[in-house]
């Protein structure tokens, strides 16, 4: 079953929104397979984006992550990466459509609340550099009701 990166950036945190944003993939019917509460240091952050390297946003970026404690999370079911992508909606909360997260959360684009893999192999890069213990291997009880 595919799997994603999830993560909660510190406004999130510092706002409160972790229990809905927790609730929104859990009601969806994804299944928490890895989490953490946990600050990170600059050099993991720029690891993390390292593909932003050359923006001139990067910096900001970086500050903006290490600024407080963060989510990360492992999310799994079918198509959960581009699933998780609408529920967390566009990149710039301008943009982002009501209902989805940052569309019912956030403003502007570098307090964009919470942060989601945008592919299978970017997700699979992500896991491994945030649990490199790996996630955890549980499977729910519900599926048969969850899928066909
Ligand atoms: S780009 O330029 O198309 O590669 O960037 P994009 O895919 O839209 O966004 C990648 C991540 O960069 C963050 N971002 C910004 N942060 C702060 N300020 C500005 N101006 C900015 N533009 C983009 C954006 O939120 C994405 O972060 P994640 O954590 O991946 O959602």
């Amino acid at each position: 079953m595919e799997q994603t990166f999830i993560m909660i950036k510190p406004d999130g945190v510092q706002r409160g929104l972790v229990g809905e944003i927790i609730g929104r993939f859990e009601k969806k019917g994804f299944s928490l397979k890895g989490l953490k509460l946990i600050t990170v240091e600059r050099t993991f952050a720029e690891q993390h984006y390292a593909d932003l390297s050359a923006k001139p946003f990067f910096n900001g970026l970086v500050e903006y992550i290490i600024s407080g404690p963060v989510v990360a999370m492992v999310w799994e079911g079918k198509n959960v990466v581009t699933t998780g992508r609408k529920i967390i909606g566009a990149t710039n909360p301008g943009d982002s459509a009501p209902g989805t997260i940052r569309g019912d959360y956030a403003i502007d684009i570098g307090r964009n609340v919470i942060h989601g893999s945008d592919s299978v192999e970017s997700a699979r890069k992500e896991i491994a550099l945030w649990f490199p213990e790996g996630p955890v291997s549980w499977a729910s009880s519900l599926h048969p009701w969850i899928y066909e």
